[in-house]
């Protein structure tokens, strides 16, 4: 019997899709996710297609001027470095190298085959179809975006924030890189009853992803606290971020909120002076 919080991995599943210990299946792991479990998925990925994207991603950002561009139609990919007081004109706070891609620019770097192979399971978790919103454009109000960021080593951070769960019931979040290996400390955390932090980074191996309930708090620390930030580097923490995204075509748009919360040591100082200034 499953057991809330165990991973997928770890069912063994019968042969015959209609069999009723399916449906168990469903109903537990539908309670468990709107209960706010969070889900580990091992191996998703495979390791070199993250460690390739890294490298790519990084060739990419400095080939390109980085720019930005509202997510309308025709909007070419594109990348950002938002730092600490850029990040502030955002909807939740943060400090970030991001690299966006969409499905109707070609897909210059081979994500969208390997990703979608995926995204598509975790759509029909979500209750959506298995490719819904795929082949959309701006237009039809919610995209697939994918997102590469490098969080730069002392400042990079994502303020406590839940995701809109109005398009997409859970976030889907992939780790190109790992703890104690390609960075130390800090990185992403969940926060549970009473404000507490629950750390799940040294469980992560790169390939691995993460699904929760969109609304489930949760946040960056910043990593490496002692290594000069440099933007042009491919060092230090990555991430991968799939989501379906309100487009700037509608008129009332879902977006993140922050989650006022005095967590101590999950935001960096510089970020915290701009703040008292
Ligand atoms: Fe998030």
């Amino acid at each position: 019997m499953p057991e809330t919080g165990q991973p997928f991995g770890q069912y063994t599943s019968p042969t015959n899709h209609h069999h009723p210990w399916h449906l168990q299946f469903v109903q537990e792991i539908i309670a468990s996710l709107y209960h706010g479990d969070a889900y580990l998925i091992k191996r998703t990925f495979p390791k070199k297609f993250m460690t390739d994207m890294i490298q790519n991603v990084h060739k990419y950002c400095l080939e390109k001027p980085p720019e930005f561009y509202k997510m309308l139609e025709g909007s070419p990919d594109f990348h950002r470095m938002i730092d600490i007081e850029t990040g502030k004109k955002y909807s939740v706070d943060s400090c970030k190298h991001s690299c966006y891609f969409y499905h109707w620019n070609g897909d210059p770097l081979n994500l969208f085959e390997t990703i979608n192979y995926s995204w598509r399971v975790l759509k029909q978790l979500m209750g959506l179809d298995y490719n819904q919103y795929e082949k959309n454009t701006p237009k039809d109000g919610v995209v697939d975006r994918i997102q590469v960021v490098r969080y730069p080593p002392q400042i990079g951070y994502l303020e406590p924030h839940t995701d809109p769960y109005q398009h997409q019931r859970l976030i889907f979040s992939g780790y190109p890189s790992k703890r104690g290996v390609d960075y130390q400390g800090g990185g992403f955390y969940l926060i549970g009853a009473g404000d507490r932090i629950i750390e799940i980074e040294d469980q992560i191996d790169v390939g691995d992803s993460l699904v929760c309930y969109a609304t489930v708090y949760h946040g960056v620390a910043p990593s490496d606290r002692d290594i000069e930030p440099d933007w042009t580097k491919s060092d230090g923490r990555w991430f991968l971020s799939m989501f379906s995204n309100a487009s700037d075509a509608r008129t009332v748009r879902y977006t993140a909120a922050p989650v006022k919360l005095s967590v101590p040591g999950v935001i960096p100082i510089q970020a915290l002076e701009v703040e008292r200034s």
